[in-house]
């Protein structure tokens, strides 16, 4: 597999938020951006908004280095051809409509180098519907960001059936080496992982509301105060195994019935059978064997406490 080369240029295509937040991750890791919006008002916005988020970063002390230095590794173009030409990778951020992003993929494919990987920050839409019918469909894929990238570092890789293995470790790696955390969405599904996992919150949040169990402050507050503090250090499944002596396994004898009840009333029968149980423990088990688990929620204590200790000097 050819290795990502902090060297040779990425495009961005489509600067808007996610563009521009975009330009500010590779930049920073050194690698030289070349962005492009068809929209001449983005164009001029672009270096005047990075600056302004440098400026940021470095009033918290988030620079390695000058953010003139970072800001210079950035260069506007004044066309796709422009941006893409020499492009290892091409990040393409442009709004989210189907017809939109095939016809823009099919200029990407047409323009860009053969080699260079081409990725969607496409929330919900799939490669298949928008890469299938492409000469060069094997090296496109969706790398799905948080908002903004450089803050919020998980990545979801979705591959399509028809993406080839190898730009998906491609992208991986370059993903990687500019400090983001790639995660493989192993096949196509709506809304991947993180998408998935929100909504199911939301959902339930909305039935809150609707039934007159909690006002909208209240939610908020449960997962501000509560869920989301554990969350910025662990997630459910590594939640649920520590606050459970006997970890994960423990927790589904003794709190399933009570979960299956929930999702019953909302009409959802996706039971935690035992053999769902007993692969979640295995993988668990692999991550944290059961002798550290007392090392590891003090672990977690300790994290909270780090945390407490930011948020009042905040
Ligand atoms: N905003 C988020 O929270 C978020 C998070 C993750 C992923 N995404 C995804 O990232 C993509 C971009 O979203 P955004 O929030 O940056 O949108 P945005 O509206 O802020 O920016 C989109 C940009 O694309 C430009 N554009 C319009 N037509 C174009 C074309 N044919 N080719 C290239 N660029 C074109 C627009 O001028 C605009 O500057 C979408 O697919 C979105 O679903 C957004």
């Amino acid at each position: 597999m050819k290795q990502p080369q902090p060297s040779s240029p990425v495009a961005v295509v489509g600067a808007g938020s996610i563009g521009v937040a975009f330009a500010l991750v590779f930049a920073r890791a050194n690698v030289p951006v070349r962005i492009w919006d068809p929209a001449a008002s983005r164009r001029s916005a672009v270096l005047p908004e990075l600056e302004a988020r440098l400026g940021d970063l470095a009033s918290y002390d988030l620079l390695a280095e000058a953010a003139g230095t970072i800001l210079e590794r950035v260069t506007v173009c004044d066309e796709l051809v422009t941006a893409v030409a020499g492009a290892q990778y091409v990040q393409e951020c442009a709004p989210e409509r189907v017809e939109l992003k095939q016809e823009l993929f099919a200029e990407l494919d047409r323009l860009a180098p053969p080699q260079a990987v081409l990725a969607s920050s496409s929330s919900f839409l799939l490669a298949s519907s928008f890469a299938a019918d492409l000469p060069g469909r094997g090296r496109c894929l969706v790398a799905h960001p948080g908002n903004p990238p450089y803050l919020i570092p998980v990545i979801e890789l979705v591959p399509a059936p028809f993406t080839e293995g190898v730009a998906t470790q491609r992208a991986e790696a370059l993903l990687a080496l500019v400090g983001l955390s790639p995660v493989h969405v192993r096949r196509e599904v709506e809304g991947f992982i993180f998408n998935r996992l929100q909504g199911a919150l939301l959902r339930e949040a909305y039935c809150l509301v609707r039934d007159g169990v909690a006002s909208v402050k209240d939610v908020d507050r449960v997962v501000r105060d509560g869920l989301g503090r554990r969350w910025a250090h662990i997630g459910p499944f590594e939640t649920a195994d520590l606050n459970t002596r006997g970890g994960i396994a423990a927790h589904a004898e003794r709190m399933g019935p009570s979960y299956a009840r929930m999702g019953a009333e909302r009409g959802q029968d996706d039971a935690w059978t035992p053999d769902l149980v007993a692969q979640v423990e295995r993988e668990r088990r692999a991550i944290l064997p059961a002798e550290e688990w007392e090392a590891r929620v003090a672990w977690r204590d300790r994290q909270l406490m780090a945390a407490l200790k930011a948020r009042q000097g905040a």
